[in-house]
Parts: structure tokens; C-alpha cells; sequence
């Protein structure tokens, strides 16, 4: 018996080491922790579980058979982050570059399937140098296994990428499926073809940092949703990301109890400025509304000109989406909406109800905007929106201009309650432009040409630059005092907790992609 014992410890001990104590010291010197750090580090103390801990591959090419490490260079299992269950996955650099095999992949997929049979979240640490290459078209066909689950889970339950090394070939595609992409700063790239590639087709000269590296991702591409410093601080954004979600589709994240000690929010009354051209930072109308310090903001460097993130009001987990005046004075064009599209159907999947704040002059005019698509994209968010049926709640701080103003979230895209503070103008355009369009003759005819459009501007912005004529016709629920909106929204929500929302038979709906 003792002899029996003494096996299964020594293999558990090995596979401990995973491609053994050098191989450990070399990733500790890149600053990177090792996959086993890293999986202790995430879940609660003592509650991991592993999974496979004893499999080893299974190819005899290029004399790999005599080159074995249990777990074959991926861990796998399940535990708890802050009490709830989940599943994950950390691929180990240590052996064979955390590359993946045939029976790497397996694991993966084995684990994947149990978060979608059981209704937990998925957590892929990544961190590979692709397929293992000495097992040629076994390993794609292991990625393809993990890309069909992904899209199976998609809206099932959420999944969740961290990049904590390289990330290159087709290993980017399946981070690219999953719900949230986090990146680690300086020691984690993702790229289809990395710099070699790179500069015999194209020619480029491009470093990996530069071409896939956290911060291109996180400002450029837009495909990395939140960086971190290091591993510990992607593993704890990681933890505080989760805090916001359900473990599955079929259920609403928990409430935090909260005492309503401060509901009236007087802050919130000095922050648009007297010049409707000034902007203003709407994170500050953000902070004033939610529970202290509870926002956790998505694509933070991306496409500035929207924000998007998730909070906590009265306790309740909410999607925030809101138009930024400080960049761009908050227009809607093509990346922005496709960043808020994302996230709102994000929400909409997970039963998160979704806070639309909205001070919009408009979309973006340009070549640069319509060659790219606007149209096309400007209709995503439109789309998302109409779809999603979770709560959801408008809150017009200022401008709600033109076509944006239907699009975001207005009452007639099924909004559940509108808010408008009395600082808003609901109109077609500014009272300038319009002015220019409908009196271009009055103006041009007359003595005066720029006191006449001062005179007509004053007019449009009378009849139109407020919340009255909408409020008239029940576009807007009621117009709020700003330091009131607090108070009106946890209601509100409270009020829309259960909702129903009855929707037209289909197999799914077709958005403009
Ligand atoms: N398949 C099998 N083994 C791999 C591998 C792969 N795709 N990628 C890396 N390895 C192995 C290396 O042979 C090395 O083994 P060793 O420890 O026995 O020497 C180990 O993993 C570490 O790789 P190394 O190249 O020393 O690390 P690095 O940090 O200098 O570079 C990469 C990392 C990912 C940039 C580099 O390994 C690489 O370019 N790998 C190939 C990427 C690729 O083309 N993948 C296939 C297409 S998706």
C-alpha cells in the first residue's frame, strides 16, 4: 500500500513541476507567473480542484514519445472565485510552450462542457506558442473542438480570456469569441502573424509589442477589453469582472445588500456646464449616480468618445452605456458603436439591466466614417439595443440629437423609462445648423444676415433645445433634477425587476455584422 501511495504522490509531484524547476525560473524571470501561481492565485484557498492532472500526450513523432509531462502543458479543473463555482483553464508555458496538443485541447474541451452542463463561468488563462507543431493537423483539429464550444457557449454562460503570454495563429480566435479579452502589459501579444510573417508579405517592419501587444489591443484594435500591470493585478480585475456577472444565462447576478443612505445626489446638479459647446466629463455623472467606487469600466482606451462598463446601484449589478463630451464631444461613429453594441448585447445575454446616458450630437460626418461603414455599424448599436430585452433606463443629460437619438435607447426602441434633465435639447440638429437649413433665405435676404441667424437661432433653440416638447408627447417619462436621478433609477429598476418581454418566434435575428 505504502509503495502504491508513494507512486501517486511522486507522479502528483511531477506533474507539479510541470516542464520542471528551469523551465519554472525562466518564467518567473519574464515577470510572468507560472500557470499553477496563477490558478491558486484566482481561486479561493484550497477550493481548486484539478482536472486530468495525469494525462500526457499521446504523439510518437519526432521522438516525442519520450518527452511526456503530466497535464501536457494545460491545467484544468474547477473552484471558487469569491464563493461561486467556476472553470478554468491555464495553459503552462513550461512544457513545450504551452503549445497545444491533441489531448491539451481535449482537456479544455472536457472542462468546457462541464461549465455549460452545470452553468458556471469559463476562465482560459492563456499563455501558448500555438499548435504544437509536432503534431500537425491533430492540434487544429484541438482548436477547432474549442472554437465550436465557444460559439455553443456564447450566452450561456460567461467566458472570460485572460492573455498572459503569447497568444498567436489561430490560438487568437478563440479569446476572440469569448465574452471579455484581458490582456497583461508588456508580457502577453495576440496577433494572427506575428512580426517574421508580417515583414515578408507586407513588408513592415513591426515589433510583437507593437503589432499585438496590450496596449495596441487595448487602444488600436479594440480586441483587448481591460489591461493589467502584471499577472496578479489581470488575475484580481479578473476576480472584481466576475463580481458583476451571473453564473449563467438563467440567472440575474445577486443583489448586495445596501442601506439607501444617499439617494439625493447633489453633485450631480453642478456638472453640465452653462455652454451647451462646453463638454464635460460624463464619468463624473457616472460616479454620482452609482454605489461608491463600484465601476468597473470595459475598453477604458477605446473608442473615448463612448463609455461603457459595469456598476452597482442600490446594490443591483448594471451595464452602463454612455455617450463621452470629452472626446469628440461624444459623437457616435463607427468604433464606438461597435463597442457598445458588443457590450449591450453582453448585458442582454446575461440579464444585466442596462443605464443608457446619453448627451450625443450625432454621428461622425465624414469620407473617413462612411468608407468605413457607419451606416452599416451605426446600426449595430441600434440593433442591440431594440433586441435587448433586460430593463433598461435613458437618462438625456444634454444633446440627443438627430438619428443617435433614437439610437440610443430612445423610448421608441422599447426603452423601458426615459429621463431627461432640464439641461437637455431633443432636436433634429443644433439650433445653428437647423437655423442655417430651414431659414437659409430669411437669413440671406436680409440687412443683417448674421443677426438674422443669431435671431432665427434663438427661435429653433426656444421651441426645440429642451426636454418639454419631448416630455409633451411622452418620449420622455418625466424630466428629473439631476440630483435626483439616483433616487428615480433605483426605483425604477426595482419597479422593472420582472419584467417580461415577449419576443417573435425565430431561429435568430440577422445584425448587420
Ligand atoms: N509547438 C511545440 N513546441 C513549442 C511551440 C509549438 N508551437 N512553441 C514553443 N515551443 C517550445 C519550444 O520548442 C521551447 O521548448 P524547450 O523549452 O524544450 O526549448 C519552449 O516551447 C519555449 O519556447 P521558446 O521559443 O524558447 O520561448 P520564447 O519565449 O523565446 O518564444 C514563442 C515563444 C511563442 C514566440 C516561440 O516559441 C514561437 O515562435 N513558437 C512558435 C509559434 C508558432 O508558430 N506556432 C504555431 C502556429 S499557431
Amino acid at each position: 500500500m505504502e509503495s502504491k501511495i508513494k507512486e501517486l504522490n511522486d507522479k502528483i509531484a511531477q506533474a507539479h513541476l510541470g516542464g520542471g524547476k528551469n523551465r519554472i525560473a525562466k518564467q518567473h524571470q519574464k515577470k510572468k507567473l507560472t500557470a499553477r501561481e496563477r490558478v491558486n492565485y484566482l481561486m479561493d484557498e484550497g477550493s481548486f480542484e484539478e482536472i486530468g492532472i495525469l494525462v500526457t500526450h499521446r504523439t510518437t513523432d519526432f521522438g516525442m514519445e519520450k518527452e511526456k509531462y503530466y497535464g501536457d502543458g494545460v491545467i484544468t479543473g474547477y473552484g471558487t472565485v469569491n464563493g461561486r463555482l467556476v472553470y478554468v483553464f491555464a495553459q503552462d508555458f513550461t512544457v513545450f510552450g504551452g503549445a497545444l496538443s491533441e489531448t491539451h485541447a481535449e482537456k479544455i474541451c472536457k472542462v468546457m462542457d462541464m461549465a455549460v452542463k452545470m452553468g458556471a463561468p469559463m476562465i482560459g488563462l492563456n499563455d501558448s506558442g500555438g499548435a504544437r507543431i509536432q503534431e500537425g493537423v491533430r492540434s487544429l483539429g484541438g482548436y477547432a473542438d474549442i472554437f465550436y464550444r465557444n460559439v455553443q457557449a456564447s450566452g450561456v454562460i460567461p467566458q472570460i480570456s485572460a492573455i498572459m503570454g503569447p497568444c498567436a495563429g489561430g490560438a487568437v480566435y478563440s479569446p476572440a469569441m469569448t465574452d471579455f479579452t484581458m490582456m497583461v502589459e508588456d508580457t502577453s501579444y495576440m496577433f494572427v502573424t506575428g512580426p517574421n510573417v508580417v515583414k515578408t508579405v507586407t513588408n513592415e517592419t513591426v515589433t510583437s509589442e507593437e503589432l499585438g501587444g496590450a496596449s495596441t489591443h487595448s487602444t488600436k484594435s479594440g480586441v483587448a477589453h481591460c489591461t493589467s500591470a502584471n499577472d496578479v493585478e489581470c488575475l484580481e480585475d479578473l476576480k472584481k469582472l466576475l463580481s458583476y456577472l451571473p453564473q449563467s444565462n438563467k440567472e440575474t447576478t445577486a443583489k448586495l445588500p445596501y442601506e439607501l443612505n444617499d439617494e439625493v445626489r447633489e453633485q450631480l446638479a453642478t456638472i453640465i456646464p452653462d455652454n451647451p459647446n462646453k463638454p464635460y466629463d460624463m464619468h463624473n455623472v457616472i460616479a454620482g449616480i452609482i454605489d461608491e467606487d463600484s465601476f468597473f469600466e470595459v475598453h477604458k482606451n477605446y473608442a473615448e468618445n463612448i463609455i461603457v462598463g459595469f456598476a452597482r446601484l442600490g446594490g443591483r449589478s448594471i451595464g452602463i452605456v454612455a455617450n463621452q463630451p470629452l472626446y469628440l464631444a461624444g459623437v457616435l461613429d463607427v468604433n464606438s458603436s461597435i463597442k457598445a453594441a458588443r457590450f449591450t448585447r453582453f448585458c442582454d445575454c446575461f440579464n444585466i439591466p442596462l443605464l443608457v446616458l446619453v448627451d450625443v450630437p450625432g454621428f461622425l460626418p465624414g469620407t473617413d466614417q462612411e468608407w468605413h461603414g457607419i451606416i452599416v455599424h451605426g446600426a449595430k448599436l441600434l440593433y442591440a439595443l431594440s433586441e435587448a430585452t433586460v430593463p433598461r433606463i435613458t437618462v438625456i443629460t444634454r444633446k440627443a440629437y438627430g438619428g443617435a437619438y433614437d439610437v440610443m435607447n430612445s423610448k421608441h426602441i422599447g426603452a423601458d423609462m426615459n429621463y431627461a434633465w432640464p439641461t437637455a435639447e431633443i432636436a433634429v440638429m443644433g439650433a445653428k445648423g437647423a437655423s442655417e437649413i430651414i431659414f437659409k433665405k430669411e437669413i440671406n435676404e436680409a440687412a443683417d444676415p448674421a443677426a438674422k441667424l443669431l435671431e432665427k437661432e434663438a427661435e429653433y433653440a426656444k421651441l426645440f433645445a429642451n426636454p418639454y416638447t419631448a416630455a409633451q408627447r411622452g418620449f420622455v417619462d418625466e424630466v428629473i433634477l439631476p440630483q435626483d436621478t439616483r433616487r428615480k433609477l433605483i426605483k425604477a429598476y426595482s419597479m422593472l425587476e420582472n419584467k417580461v418581454s415577449v419576443t417573435p418566434n425565430r431561429k435568430h435575428g440577422n445584425i448587420p455584422l
